[in-house]
């Protein structure tokens, strides 16, 4: 395995996060639509195996004491690697003295436990597809 980790958004492949992203099963939007998201982060992280996108995560932030991480993702055959652990680290380290915060996916929140993350007692979210995210387990 040769490891490089991207810390911008140059030469992505935003299809391919797209698929990797449906391979996981995250929500998952054409390209493009990665890559505003991505292009519009205040960090972005991304994993490749030699030329193989493999991982990746971002968040958004004001820079300086909130930051939200979203799109965390890690190809099937990568997982249980270090490869989450490393991405999620990389973005802590890129905002210092911040407050993160994130939904895990349903099942996930050890990961992020394992990673210093606790359970929110008053975390509130307004989903546009509110009865989607309902099904999927993510709200009351
Ligand atoms: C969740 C995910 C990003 C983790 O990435 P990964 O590369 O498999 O995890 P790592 O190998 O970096 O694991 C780091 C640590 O977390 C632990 N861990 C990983 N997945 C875990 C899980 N589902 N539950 C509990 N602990 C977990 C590992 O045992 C490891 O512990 P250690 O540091 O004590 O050895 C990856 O499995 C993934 O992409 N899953 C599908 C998409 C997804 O659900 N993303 C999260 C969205 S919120």
């Amino acid at each position: 395995m040769k490891l490089r980790i991207q810390c911008n958004c140059s030469n992505i492949d935003w299809n391919c996060v797209s698929d990797i992203l449906k391979k996981v099963g995250m929500a998952y939007f054409e390209g493009e639509v990665h890559k505003k998201a991505f292009e519009n982060s205040y960090t972005v992280v991304f994993v490749f195996d030699d030329e193989k996108l493999i991982g990746f995560g971002r968040a958004i932030s004001d820079g300086i004491y909130q930051a939200a991480i979203y799109d965390v993702a890690v190809l099937p055959e990568y997982q249980g690697e270090n490869m989450g652990k490393t991405i999620v680290n990389s973005i802590l380290k890129s905002i210092p003295k911040c407050n993160f915060i994130l939904y895990a996916s349903p099942g996930k929140e050890a990961f992020y436990e394992n990673l210093g993350f606790r359970k929110m007692k008053t975390g509130m979210a307004l989903f546009y597809n509110a009865e989607k995210m309902h099904t999927r387990g993510f709200i009351e």
